[in-house]
Formats: C-alpha cells, structure tokens, sequence
C-alpha cells in the first residue's frame, strides 16, 4: 500500500512539475536606446566576428522587442509589418540553454527544448556556432487566409526578411553584432522544435556583443 501511495504521489510531483512551462520574462522595451536612424544605417553590416558572452535580459528583451514586439497594444499589431496582419512569423531563440519561443503577447520566452542547439542553427557554417544567440525565423504559411502555396510562400519569406532587417537596424543602432543566414540544419531544427508542415524556418540571425 505504502508502495503505491509512494509512486502515486511521485507521478503527481513530476506532472505538476512538467506543467510548470520555465519562461524567461521579458524586461519592458526601453525605447529610447540606440542612435538616429540614419546612423543605424550608416552602421548597418553583417559581421561574423563576435563575442561569445551571454546577452544580459535588457537587452534581450529589447532585442526581442524590436524584432517583432507589439508596438500598438491597443490593435495587437507589431514593430513588423506583415502580409495582411497574419503576423505568421515566429521566432524561436537558441540560447545555450535551450530553444525558446517569443510569445509577443506577453513580452516571453517559453521554453520549447532544453539542450544546446545552436550546432544545429549555425549548419555547415560552424564558425558561427557560439554565438550565444540566434533568433530563427519560421512562417506558418497556415496563417495566410488567402492565396496559393506559392504566394504564401513569398510572403512569409518577404514577413521574415522584414524582421531579419528590424533584428539588423537594432543591432546596428545599439552596437551589437549580427548576421543574417538562411543557412542552418532545417530538418534537424523541425525536428527539434517538432514543427507542423506548414511551419518554414526560413532565415537566422545571430546575435552578439560586437568583438571590436
Ligand atoms: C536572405 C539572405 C541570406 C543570407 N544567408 C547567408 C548565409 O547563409 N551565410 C552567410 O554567411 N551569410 C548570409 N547572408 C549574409 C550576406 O552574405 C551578406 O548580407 C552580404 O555579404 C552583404 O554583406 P553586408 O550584410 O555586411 O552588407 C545572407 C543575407 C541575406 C539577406
């Protein structure tokens, strides 16, 4: 009896445990960091040189904020513009803790797959394999209400790039490092993230404090 009693109150430990999802909460964007935007185009380039240090939670948070936060809380819509709002792209951060998903709504990370897979976001390319960030973009071309495959297609690419370059200005704006890449281990990170068909990652970026 005591055996069971043991095991039952085991299992309800571990499933109240597992439903407990570890977020990383996000600090409030501070929106008045950065330099004119002229300059942050001045700055603007792809580096793949980089420091490998952790990004500490502000900027972080603002990071993710500028990438694709809500800017307009009232209408729910977004630093990045979107092909009829479908707002479709998703970005999933590796960190070397793990793989998090950026829930815009609520300003977080939620965890998505504990483990180091940032291998597996840098691809061949493995001379970008510790940088302590990447943020991977991935459309769900099932957001589209409208259009063939193929123009969906093209619009999660063009909703992607958009944000790749929100991700570059702000990077370029604060003096951090960054690099675009469509380059990276897609099937392995379907895998990993257990992507849905119509999930496409699409491009990364990965995200530094600059070495220079
Ligand atoms: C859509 C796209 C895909 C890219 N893919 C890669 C890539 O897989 N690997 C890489 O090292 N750089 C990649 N880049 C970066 C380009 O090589 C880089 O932007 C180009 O050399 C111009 O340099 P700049 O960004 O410093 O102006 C990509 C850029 C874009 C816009």
């Amino acid at each position: 009896m005591k055996k069971y009693l043991f095991s039952f109150c085991f299992c309800l430990l571990t499933a109240s445990l597992l439903a407990q999802t570890p977020a990383i909460v996000l600090n409030k964007p501070d929106t008045s960091r950065g330099v004119n935007v002229m300059k942050a185009f001045a700055e603007r380039s792809s580096q793949s040189k980089f420091d490998t240090v952790s990004l500490k939670l502000q900027d972080l948070s603002d990071l993710l904020w500028a990438a694709d936060g809500i800017n307009r809380p009232e209408l729910g819509k977004r630093t990045a513009p979107s092909a009829m709002n479908s707002q479709d792209v998703d970005i999933y951060v590796a960190l070397k803790k793990g793989f998090y998903l950026y829930d815009a709504k609520k300003h977080q990370l939620d965890l998505i797959a504990a483990g180091d897979f940032r291998q597996q976001v840098a691809g061949r390319q493995e001379n970008f394999a510790g940088a302590p960030l990447f943020c991977v973009l991935v459309s769900d071309i099932s957001r589209f209400k409208s259009g063939s495959d193929s123009l969906k297609l093209s619009w999660a690419a063009l909703d992607a790039g958009i944000i790749s370059q929100n991700i570059a200005l702000f990077c370029a704006g604060t003096g951090f490092a960054t690099h675009p890449r469509v380059t990276m281990d897609v099937p392995k990170l379907r895998e990993i993230l257990k992507l849905k068909p119509t999930q496409y990652p699409l491009i990364n970026n990965l995200v530094a404090y600059r070495k220079d």
